[in-house]
């Protein structure tokens, strides 16, 4: 078993019109509730750390973690570097054994982003791993980036068509009104999918990503509220659009929010429901098995990618 590129992946999912879910990860139970999911649908899998994650877990643990889950359950895993802020990261995560790592250089002039794309894409393809970059700008918070909905930009086609040629990057990561986090919309959720079949049509070949695609599902803002949160109007991207996107040339699919949500609102409910309750292998267990829950059903009824592990 080994941690491996996309490529595969992308090329049969291209091909079938589905897309695979990237899942952050930050600790063991998140990494453990994922891949239940994944064996459980036999689901191509990618695993994604920000670089907040790396600071948070340590990149040898995350590694470790995942070879040990590849290990147990008999499966490889991509394992992804989500929004690479420069260079330097995206070396360090290629050299310590990551088959996959996203330059974010979407802050930047088209110019400035194709030359630091173009760096990186040089250096992990010599070294075996694949590149993620991304044109446009998502609105939304994350710990390193925040992007105000006016300084939000949707990819423009032709620079779309460009910048992958110019690069030889090989997927990227469009603008077409996600965004990060748990308040995606202020009214009627909508994306640009005529955008979207435009940027396909120009560049059919390269898998494209949806950043910010978190559901942030009603049952779960309401069960963190219900037990002492407090997200009021939170809203993310119907999962029928999602599907929408996988049709038009959308391969990865990232969640990061829902799976947040998911742990969270389990285990509010558990301390509430347990206040005599202090094992954190009782609440984190329980917050595992919410994980799992989620990510199956994505796999099984968003992504569409079910199976994908065996064909
Ligand atoms: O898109 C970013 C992810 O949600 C990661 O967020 O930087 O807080 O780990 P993070
Ligand atoms: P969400 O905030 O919608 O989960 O997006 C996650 C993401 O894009 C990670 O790169
Ligand atoms: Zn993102």
């Amino acid at each position: 078993m080994a941690l491996i590129t996309t490529k595969k992946m992308f090329e049969k999912a291209l091909k079938a019109d589905y897309a695979i879910g990237a899942f952050n990860v930050n600790n063991m139970e998140i990494v453990q509730g994922i891949v239940a999911a994944a064996v459980e649908e036999q689901s191509d899998l990618i695993l994604q750390a920000s670089g907040s994650a790396i600071k948070y877990a340590h990149s040898g643990y995350l590694i470790h973690m995942l070879e040990a889950a590849m290990e147990e359950a008999n499966i490889d895993i991509c394992l992804h570097l989500d929004h690479g802020a420069d260079f330097d990261i995206c070396r360090e995560c290629i050299d310590s054994g990551f088959k996959s790592v996203m330059i974010d250089g979407s802050k930047y002039p088209l110019e400035k982003n194709i030359e630091i794309t173009k760096k990186v894409v040089d250096y992990a393809h010599i070294s075996g791993a694949v590149v993620e970059a991304e044109l446009g700008k998502l609105a939304g918070v994350e710990d390193a980036v925040n992007v105000s909905a006016a300084d939000a930009t949707y990819t423009d086609p032709e620079e779309a068509a460009e910048f992958v040629y110019k690069t030889g990057v090989d997927s990227l990561a469009v603008a077409i009104g996600t965004s990060h986090g748990a308040y995606k919309f202020k009214g009627t959720p909508k994306l640009d999918l005529e955008r979207l079949e435009k940027i396909h049509a120009l560049i059919p070949d390269t898998p494209l990503v949806l950043h910010g695609a978190s559901s942030v599902p009603a049952e779960l803002t309401a069960q963190c509220n219900e037990y002492g949160g407090q997200i009021p109007g939170a809203q993310g991207v119907p999962e029928d659009m999602i599907r929408a996107a996988a049709a038009k040339g959308v391969c990865k699919v990232n969640v990061d929010t829902d799976i947040r949500m998911a742990m969270t609102a389990e285990i509010r409910k558990y301390f509430i429901e347990h206040p005599e309750g202090f094992d954190p292998r009782s609440y984190l267990g329980a917050g595992r098995d919410a994980v799992t829950a989620l990510v199956s059903h994505k796999i099984r009824n968003v992504m569409g990618s079910s199976g994908s592990a065996v064909k």
